[in-house]
């Protein structure tokens, strides 16, 4: 008899990197400010899954709160940086210094963050050594590449952070409140743009009870807007903004600017906090607010601009500092706000590359298998063992809703009875009703009867009650089958076995429905509860 303890023959042994398998290195970041880390022990556990030996830099993960000790738990080694520089596959989050890529093994992987399209020199710079370097902030923005997308990893934490660092500066509750002390109004929050960071920090500065109002160029983009508390601002032109192909906005045009410049006027009088997010791809950021704007702000309010690296969207915006204006309203123009929340950022950001490493890994061996007929594996690859691949062919995707057919859609007018008709059919129901009636012995007449009533008056009730109202009425009106179950039970003393079968099943659906009924809006009124 074989042990419980032991695999028996058909049970695969639990995975682990074996002699083939390839290592990866988790180095420690050393650019300037720099607080994260490519990899957490979470994320290096499922890296180890993936058939993977990992081998993290001594003191990679401290300024991400991540010691040492919990990489081991694990299942990490704790190496030095030349011995976490030589691995098989590097992962960083900056792009590595010229020193650091010098220390990276001939034919050795590097997963970073290159922005080879803003600063080609890279390119040139990989292309000189040895190895295959893969740009993960190139991963194209399609569905199917979302779990892999560290530039929305990373700007979804912006927008959050965005938004505590307003609160910070502004001196007044975000939330209103009625209290012994007198009446608080809720702050105003406007947010302009509304991409991944935009969102994120409507979502976040509605949670904490501000009124938040939001403008972007996609109109297409007001229902998600709605959906985490905002309220979206339309800049009704003339003209419609150009659709996108690569997930990205287009520059706006003059009537547009012209339109939105408005707003901006009028809401910067209004509100207490604007948060701006506002980014084309590959050029310098829009100007949205402009500093007679900044001037008309009441005293103590707050603008955080995201786009402060790639110019700004604000007149008065320095990057990485926040200054207060003679008027009184704090810029904020941090270009760190991903660092500030380290712990965070390091997960999602080494999230992301597990994802990436699980479409690189297909056979869960270890082994890293570059696929160049895949779009997002073509997408990220800079240089392939000092081959120049960049730039990769255009991925064409669309954020936009499908466009329009060219053609007029003619309408199909819906087909309305005539009155005729109408009359026709009641009258011919009423007198097959009044057959039936007349044939049928009793009680089944007077049965009929309350049937029909029922259902017409079933019909005007239900037809008149809101179409996202009918699961909440349907599971509470279900009770009314207690009266079947009453009836039922009735006939179940009956002597006769027929009508007693048919009451047990009678008995049994009612009480499904009854208790059916109540368990649906049990599970409804769950879903409101915020625990
Ligand atoms: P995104 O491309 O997803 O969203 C940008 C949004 O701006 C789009 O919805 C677009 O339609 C909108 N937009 C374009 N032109 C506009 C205009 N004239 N008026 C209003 N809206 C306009 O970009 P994502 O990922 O949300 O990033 C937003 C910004 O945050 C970027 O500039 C990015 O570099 C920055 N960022 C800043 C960080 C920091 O630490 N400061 C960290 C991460 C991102």
């Amino acid at each position: 008899m074989s042990s419980p303890d032991l695999p028996t023959p058909t049970q695969a042994p639990k995975k682990t990197a074996t002699e083939t398998s390839l290592r990866i290195g988790i180095v420690a970041e050393t650019a300037e400010g720099e607080t994260r880390v490519a990899g957490t022990p979470s994320t290096v556990a499922q890296l180890i899954k993936l058939g993977y030996a990992v081998t993290v830099q001594k003191g990679a993960g401290v300024a991400s709160s991540y010691p040492d000790a919990d990489y081991v738990s694990s299942g990490a080694e704790i190496g030095t940086r030349k011995g976490t520089w030589s691995a098989d596959v590097v992962l960083t989050v900056g792009t590595p210094a010229a020193a650091e890529l010098l220390l990276l093994a001939s034919g050795a992987t590097l997963v970073s963050w290159l922005s080879p399209g803003l600063n080609p020199s890279i390119v040139d710079t990989l292309a000189a050594l040895p190895i295959t370097a893969l740009a993960v902030d190139a991963v194209p923005r399609i569905s199917r590449a979302q779990s892999m997308d560290v530039l929305s990893s990373s700007a979804n934490i912006a927008g959050y952070r965005a938004v505590v660092e307003a609160a910070n500066s502004f001196g007044r509750f975000f939330t209103g409140q009625i209290t012994a002390a007198g009446k608080v109004s809720p702050a105003k929050v406007l947010v302009a743009g509304t991409g991944v960071a935009g969102l994120a920090a409507i979502g976040a500065a509605s949670s904490m009870g501000a009124i938040v109002r939001a403008t972007d160029p996609r109109p297409e983009v007001a229902e998600q807007v709605s959906s985490i508390g905002g309220t979206y601002l339309p800049v009704v032109v003339a003209e419609q903004a150009e659709a996108s192909t690569d997930g990205y906005a287009k520059v706006t045009s003059d009537a547009y600017n012209a339109r939105a410049a408005e707003i901006y006027s009028e809401q910067a009088r209004e509100v207490d906090i604007i948060i701006t997010t506002a980014n084309i791809p590959g050029r310098k950021a829009p100007i949205l607010l402009t500093a007679a704007d900044v001037a008309s702000m009441k005293s103590g309010s707050v603008i955080v601009d995201l786009a402060a690296a790639n110019g700004g969207n604000v007149e008065g915006t320095v990057a990485g500092k926040e200054i207060v204006t003679p008027n009184g309203v704090t810029i904020i123009g941090f270009t760190d706000l991903t660092r500030r929340l380290p712990a965070q950022a390091s997960q999602m950001y080494g999230q992301n590359l597990v994802n990436l490493m699980k479409l690189l890994t297909p056979g869960k061996d270890g082994q890293l298998v570059l696929d160049h007929s895949d779009v997002v594996q073509r997408a990220i690859t800079v240089v392939q063992n000092g081959e120049k691949l960049w730039p990769p062919p255009v991925v064409a995707v669309s954020a936009a809703p499908a466009a329009a057919s060219a053609a007029p859609v003619e309408m199909v007018p819906k087909k309305v009875m005539s009155a005729v008709s109408k009359a026709v059919i009641t009258g011919v129901g009423i007198a097959v009703l009044f057959a039936i009636i007349a044939i049928a012995p009793a009680p089944l007449p007077q049965h009929i009867t309350v049937l029909v009533l029922a259902i017409v008056i079933g019909f005007y009730v239900i037809g008149k009650v809101h179409h996202a109202l009918h699961t909440p009425l349907m599971s509470v009106t279900n009770a009314i089958s207690g009266i079947v179950v009453v009836g039922a039970m009735l006939q179940l003393t009956i002597e006769d076995p027929a009508t007693r079968i048919l009451a047990s099943v009678a008995v049994l659906l009612a009480s499904i429905n009854i208790f059916g009924g109540f368990a649906v809006s049990r599970r409804m009124l769950r879903m409101f509860s915020k625990d």
